[in-house]
C-alpha cells in the first residue's frame, strides 16, 4: 500500500511551541462502555493520547469536549467523568473535570487552570442544541475555551455535523489530530491503493446499513466474504430456506444490483467473488448455554436459525484469507457475544492476527469490540482497528465525513 496523503491539515501544521503558550479546544471521541461508574473499553482514549502527548509537548494547555451515550438533558448516568479519571490514569498527570459543557463554570475553570493543563467539560450531548448543529451553541464553547485552536480528533463521530464537530469550526482555526489522519491514511490507503489480493469480510446483521460499502467492496475487493445475518438475507434471496434465521425483508433490488455489478465484473464467477456460507452453525433457542450445531444448506429446519457461519465455511473463509494481502474486516461472522457461535469470527481473527503479511484492518464497532476481547494483545495483532463504527463505514463507503471537510485545507 503506498501511502495515500492526508488532505487536511493537522496539529504538525500548526505554530505552537517556540516559547509561545497556547490553549487548545481538543474534540475527543470519549463514548466509551462505562461498567460500575467505570470505563470498560478504553481503546477509544488510549486511541487520543498521542495527540494530547504531541500538544502538550509543545506547552499548550487543553480543553477537552465529548459526547458519552445519547442522553436527554443532564443525565449522569452519560458523565464523563470516569473518562476524566481514565485519561487521568493513563497519562499520569491531572485531569481537572468540570461539570459544564459551555457556561460560567467551564469558562472559569479553564481561566483558573495553570498553563500547560487539560481541562475536561461534561458531555457535550447535555445540551440539545449540540445534535443540531447550532452555532450559537458553538460560539458558546469556543468562549468558554478561551482557545487558540480548535483540534478534531473525534474520528467516531465526525459522520455527524454537529455543534463540537461542524459549527465550532466557524468559531476557531481548526485542523485534524493525529487519530483522524491515521484513520484516514489507513482506510482510504487499503481502499484506493491495496496490496492485492484485497478480501473483504463483510458481517453484522442487515444489509440495509451496508449497500454502500458492499457496493464499494464490489468495485474494489478481488474477494468479499460475507457472514452474519447478512449471510442470511444474501441466501434467503438465492433461494435457501432458511428456517427461523434473521431475514431482512424488502432487499431483493439491492440483492438485484448488487449481484449485476458483481456479473459484471467477473462474469460468471460470481459465487467465487461473493462468497456465501456453504454450511451454518444453527440453534433452535438464543440462549447462553445454546449448542452450536452444522448444518448443510439444504438442510435446515424451520425450528433452526443460524447464528454463525459453519465449520466448514470457516475452512474455506479462512484459507481464502490465507491468500490475501490486505483484508478488510466489517461486522461480526455471527452472534460472538455467545461463544458457540463466535467460532466464525474468532477463526477469522486468528487468521487475520498470524499472518504479518496481511495488513488487516478492522472496521469500528461491533467488529472491533469482537477482536479487542478476543485479542490479549489489545487489538496490536492487527495493522489496524478502527475507533469509528458508522465513520469507519461511511469512509470505506467513499461518503464525505461533514465533521473532516470544514477543516483547513492542506496547503493553505
Ligand atoms: C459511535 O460510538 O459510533 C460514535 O461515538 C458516535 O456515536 P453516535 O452514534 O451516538 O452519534
Amino acid at each position: 500500500m503506498t501511502k495515500v496523503g492526508f488532505f487536511k491539515q493537522t496539529i504538525h501544521d500548526l505554530p505552537l511551541g517556540h516559547g509561545k503558550h497556547h490553549r487548545v479546544l481538543l474534540r475527543v471521541d470519549y463514548n466509551v462502555p462505562l461498567r460500575d461508574g467505570k470505563v470498560s473499553d478504553d481503546l477509544r482514549i488510549r486511541a487520543s493520547i498521542p495527540t494530547l502527548e504531541y500538544l502538550l509537548d509543545k506547552g499548550c494547555s487543553l480543553v477537552l469536549m465529548s459526547h458519552l451515550g445519547r442522553p436527554e438533558g443532564h443525565d449522569l448516568s452519560c458523565s464523563l467523568e470516569p473518562a476524566a479519571k481514565r485519561l487521568e490514569e493513563l497519562l499520569k498527570r491531572k485531569v481537572i473535570f468540570v461539570d459544564d459543557t459551555a457556561g460560567d463554570a467551564a469558562y472559569q475553570a479553564v481561566r483558573n487552570a495553570p498553563q500547560g493543563s487539560i481541562v475536561m467539560f461534561q458531555n457535550v450531548r447535555f445540551d440539545k442544541r449540540e445534535e443540531e448543529d447550532s452555532e450559537e451553541y458553538a460560539e458558546e464553547i469556543a468562549h468558554a475555551a478561551q482557545a487558540d485552536y480548535f483540534v478534531q480528533d473525534a474520528f467516531g463521530v465526525v459522520h455527524r455535523a454537529h455543534s463540537s464537530t461542524r459549527a465550532i469550526t466557524e468559531f476557531l482555526p481548526s485542523v485534524a489530530g493525529l487519530l483522524i489522519e491515521r484513520e484516514y491514511e489507513v482506510i482510504n490507503g487499503a481502499m484506493e491503493d491495496p496490496k492485492k489480493p484485497l478480501v473483504a469480510i463483510l458481517g453484522g446483521a442487515k444489509v440495509s446499513d451496508k449497500i454502500k460499502v458492499v457496493e464499494r467492496f464490489v468495485e474494489i475487493a478481488d474477494t468479499i466474504l460475507v457472514g452474519g445475518a447478512m449471510a442470511n438475507t444474501f441466501l434467503d434471496y438465492k433461494g435457501v430456506h432458511m428456517g427461523a434465521s434473521k431475514v431482512e425483508e424488502g432487499q431483493k433490488s439491492t440483492l438485484d444490483s448488487i449481484y449485476e455489478a458483481a456479473r459484471k465484473k467477473v462474469g460468471d464467477k460470481v459465487d467465487e467473488f461473493l462468497v456465501l456460507p456453504i454450511d451454518l452453525a444453527v440453534t433452535t433457542e438464543v440462549k447462553e448455554n445454546a449448542k452450536r450445531h452444522n448444518q448443510h444448506l439444504d438442510k435446515i429446519k424451520s425450528d433452526e436459525m443460524a447464528l454463525d457461519i459453519g465449520d466448514e465455511s470457516i475452512e474455506k473463509y479462512t484459507s481464502i484469507i490465507s491468500n490475501a494481502k490486505t483484508v478488510i474486516w466489517n461486522g461480526p461472522l455471527g452472534m460472538s457475544e455467545l461463544d458457540e457461535f463466535a467460532h466464525g469470527s474468532a477463526r477469522v481473527a486468528l487468521a487475520m492476527a498470524t499472518r504479518p503479511e496481511i495488513q488487516s484492518i478492522v472496521g469500528g464497532g461491533d467488529t472491533a469490540d469482537f477482536v479487542l476481547k478476543w485479542d490479549a494483545k489489545e487489538g496490536k495483532s492487527f495493522s489496524h482497528v478502527s475507533t469509528g463504527g458508522g465513520a469507519s463505514l461511511d469512509l470505506m463507503s467513499g461518503k464525505k465525513l461533514p465533521g473532516v471537510e470544514c477543516l483547513l485545507d492542506r496547503g493553505k
